[in-house]
């Protein structure tokens, strides 16, 4: 709701701007031109109906932007959304002066501000209020053109027209800026005949000298205001931070393990950035571009119900019961989560995604799994507190790994490990990529094996198949068990090649149509020939003693 005001409170500003913008250029003509076209711009907007709206407007937008600027966790945002907030909080400083120059001296004092009034004032009385001017309408234009691209970019419809209002963008400033620049040098060459001074003076009902400097105070007055508003909400802000540090905290938990304490009153979406976390957030956390979703695992019950507007993405793109927005969620106790989309997901992918992946599609990917050997008997020696202490730094180990190489981690099944690759980037970065992550297995199991030196009988072995081939690629399950994962004999296949690293004495076993959709050279290596189900020919296999002796790819 305060979106959707603040929303159309920009846009009634934008028009009003644009419209004025418009006037200007008839400066390339003349100043009696540009006074024609004011005829119609006060037509619009000096009227019972245009005038409170344009007020309501624009007090609207500045006080919900500065609660927005209020209810921000953090200020870490990308630059045009910087430049924007920034351009919105300078903007009220420079119109003041035009606001009280123009509407409120005819008001008050009955001045007829037409343009050669408007543009005497600006570049003949006070030239330096003349660039102040000129550098508000630029700012003005350019915060109004960022907030509609901003509203416009989750419309598919946009993708076609971007161009067209980039174009737009430019020209309307651009023509303006030159109707002004040539208005202005018409007022000057009038300005220095002492006649036409004599009759301007005299025809205009100018504001006095005391009333000149009675504008001045007031704007001086009105920007301390402003200042003092915007000093209100910085204060604000420390305030509620140490209410919510006062409150307490809850526990952020990734697939790899990694978990982060935040304060109550933090989105899922701010923790993961301020813990430089990848997570795709595509419209800024402004919860219009579900880029940010994530699945819910442990703690989704006492997560505080949706806001509507989050139930409206969510039910848009058909997300499951255990689905929810990062941007949108604020826990209030310890929860797990796995963000769905690659964190440089843009909103192409996320439609895609959802249009295509979600209800089942068929994709050729590489599929690779994992599994530690002889993790039975090591458990039969253990506690149970170190068997799962043993295990979730593998688990971190292997996720790593996976999601470093471009992979997705499908699912941990007991001590195994299945991820998926090339889904959104084609089969022949998800094969490179899955040989990729399995030599990075390797290191990472090194560097645990040495990190737990001391808690193990022996140092864990672990056996990865990996395998290419065509997929039924979807979201499967049921109720907070969902998920998008891979069927078909292709991860059948995969399954079985890392089962057979046990007979084989390897690391790694690697198909011969993964290698091949790799562009991978593995003649070197021990190879033999199996039968598989879907091939009546069977097909070749290496086996690597170490995934670390792989050739670079
Ligand atoms: S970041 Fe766009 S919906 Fe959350």
């Amino acid at each position: 709701m305060v979106r959707t005001i603040r929303l159309y409170g920009g846009l009634v500003l934008f028009v009003y701007i644009l419209t004025h913008l418009l006037n200007h250029v008839l400066g390339l003509h003349s100043i009696e031109a540009m006074d024609e076209g004011r005829k119609a711009f006060l037509a619009m907007w000096r009227n019972p109906i245009g005038t409170p709206l344009l007020y309501l407007s624009l007090s609207s937008h500045m006080v919900l932007s500065l609660w927005g600027v209020y209810q921000r966790q953090h200020l870490h945002m990308k630059f045009w959304e910087m430049a924007q907030l920034l351009s919105g909080l300078l903007i009220p400083f420079l119109l003041i002066l035009h606001i009280l120059g123009t509407r409120f001296a005819h008001e008050i004092y009955g001045v007829d501000d037409n343009y050669v009034y408007v543009l005497y004032a600006l570049v003949v009385h006070n030239i330096d209020a003349g660039y102040r001017q000129a550098i508000l309408m630029v700012l003005g234009w350019v915060h109004g053109c960022v907030g509609i691209h901003y509203w416009l970019r989750y419309k598919p419809a946009y993708e076609n027209y971007k161009s067209l209002a980039l174009a737009f963008a430019v020209v309307i400033p651009a023509l303006s800026m030159a109707g002004y620049y040539v208005a202005s040098l018409e007022v000057m060459k009038l300005a220095a005949d002492p006649q036409w001074l004599k009759s301007f003076f005299g025809g205009y009902n100018l504001p006095t000298a005391e009333e000149a400097q009675d504008i001045y105070r007031l704007e001086t007055v009105i920007q301390f205001a402003f200042a003092g508003v915007i000093s209100v909400v910085i204060i604000g802000r420390w305030v509620r931070y140490a209410i919510q540090r006062w409150q307490g905290t809850f526990k952020v938990t990734y697939p790899n393990g990694k978990a982060f304490r935040a304060i109550k009153g933090t989105s899922l979406l701010d923790v993961s950035h301020l813990n430089n976390m990848p997570h795709a957030a595509v419209c800024g956390g402004k919860g219009r571009c579900s880029t940010c979703r994530v699945r819910v695992g442990k703690g989704l019950d006492h997560l505080p119900e949706s806001e509507s507007e989050e139930r409206k993405v969510l039910i848009r793109i058909g997300a499951s019961d255990n689905m929810r927005l990062a941007c949108q969620t604020y826990p209030i106790t310890d929860v797990e989560v796995t963000p769905l989309l690659p964190a440089k997901s843009d909103l192409k992918a996320a439609r895609r995604e959802h249009s295509s992946i979600s209800q089942g599609q068929e994709r050729e990917i590489a599929i690779l799994f994992a599994d530690i050997r002889g993790f039975t008997t090591l458990s039969e020696k253990k506690l149970p507190y170190d068997v799962v202490f043993i295990l979730n730094r593998y688990f971190e180990a292997m996720g790593t790994a996976v999601e470093e190489s471009g992979g997705r981690l499908d699912k941990f099944i007991g001590d195994g490990v299945m991820a998926l690759f090339g889904i959104d980037r084609g089969v022949e970065t998800g094969c490179k990529n899955a040989l990729r992550a399995a030599r990075r297995m390797a290191e990472k199991l090194d560097e645990l094996n040495a990190h737990l030196a001391h808690e193990l009988p022996e140092p864990l072995r672990i056996g990865i198949g990996v395998h290419t081939g065509a997929v039924i690629v979807g979201e499967l399950g049921w109720g907070q068990a969902t998920s998008i994962t891979a069927i078909g004999d292709a991860v059948n296949t995969a399954s079985r090649l890392e089962g057979m690293t046990k007979e084989l004495k390897s690391q790694l076993v690697v198909s011969q149509p993964l290698a091949k959709i790799a562009g991978i050279d593995l003649e070197d290596f021990p190879r033999q020939h199996i039968q598989v189900r879907g091939r009546q020919d069977g097909m070749d296999i290496w086996s690597l003693e170490n995934a670390k002796d792989l050739p670079q790819i």
